[in-house]
């Protein structure tokens, strides 16, 4: 059972799940002929919604979302807020985070001082190409097309809103060395560069590693800030003294 939801991703199950746990609740209720007021009936949803996604392998910080999920609902619409407003949050959240729900690769950005280690990984003075899987906002792009003006930079973002925006800062900031376009990562193909970063999540590291590996050319460099590959030890870890305390991994193919 545990091997077949282990396919589905992790919201998805979730939703699933909470479906489930409604269902169970409204038999329940019915078998037993209880009459429970609407926050009551939540916290019994809640309750069974984070029993089941114990036993379907959902790790633990999503028992607490599926246990407080619908006496949340409950408390929220006895607030009485327009349903205006929560379509606009699902808007914004749907162009900033797009396909996070199946990618779990969410929007969060390198730190400037990864910025500045990843300057010391690039060639001084030859002309090279970067690309970074992922791009964001554009915030890695920019900094290095200043610093190393001699370097052709390009960003692959799928999420709507940071590709905007990424797109606006590269076209109307001077930055003549510098591209991005909307689209997966997916279909990039790596044989066209010199350098391939990626701060990603733990999630996609090895499907990554293997396209890397098919793709990149012989002596390319492939960065991944913060996520090490399983069983391929990096020949390089960069540690960086930031917030998070970032490392950045280096494979030279
Ligand atoms: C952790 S952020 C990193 C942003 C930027 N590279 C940086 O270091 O600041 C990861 C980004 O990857 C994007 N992303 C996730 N899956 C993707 C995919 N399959 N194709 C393209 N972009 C993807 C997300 O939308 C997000 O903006």
């Amino acid at each position: 059972m545990i091997s077949q939801f282990g396919r589905l991703p992790p919201s998805v199950l979730a939703l699933l799940l909470q479906l489930a746990a409604f269902v169970l609740a409204v038999l329940t209720v019915r078998l037993i002929g209880l009459q429970l007021a609407p926050l009551f009936y939540a916290l019994l949803c809640g309750t069974l919604a984070a029993a089941l996604s114990r036993f379907a392998g959902l790790a633990r910080w999503w028992l607490f979302i599926q246990f407080a999920f619908a006496p949340a609902l409950v408390l929220v619409l006895a607030l009485d807020i327009p349903p205006a407003f929560f379509l606009a949050a699902f808007l914004v959240m749907l162009v900033v985070y797009w396909s996070t729900f199946r990618t779990q690769v969410p929007l969060y950005l390198s730190s400037n001082k990864v910025w500045q280690a990843l300057e010391a990984t690039l060639p001084a003075n030859q002309p090279f190409t970067l690309i970074d899987l992922g791009s964001g906002i554009g915030g890695v792009l920019t900094h290095l097309a200043q610093t190393h003006p001699h370097g052709r930079f390009h960003g692959v973002e799928a999420a709507p809103l940071p590709f905007l925006w990424s797109w606006l800062r590269t076209r109307f900031g001077g930055f003549r060395n510098c591209s991005v376009h909307w689209g997966s990562l997916w279909n990039s193909d790596l044989s066209q560069y010199d350098v391939v970063f990626a701060y990603l999540s733990p999630v996609p590291m090895e499907d990554l590693w293997n396209k890397a590996r098919q793709e990149m050319r012989p002596g390319s460099l492939f960065i991944s800030n913060t996520f090490a590959v399983p069983d391929h030890p990096p020949q390089e870890t960069i540690p960086v003294e930031d917030l998070h305390h970032s490392t950045l991994y280096l494979w030279r193919m």
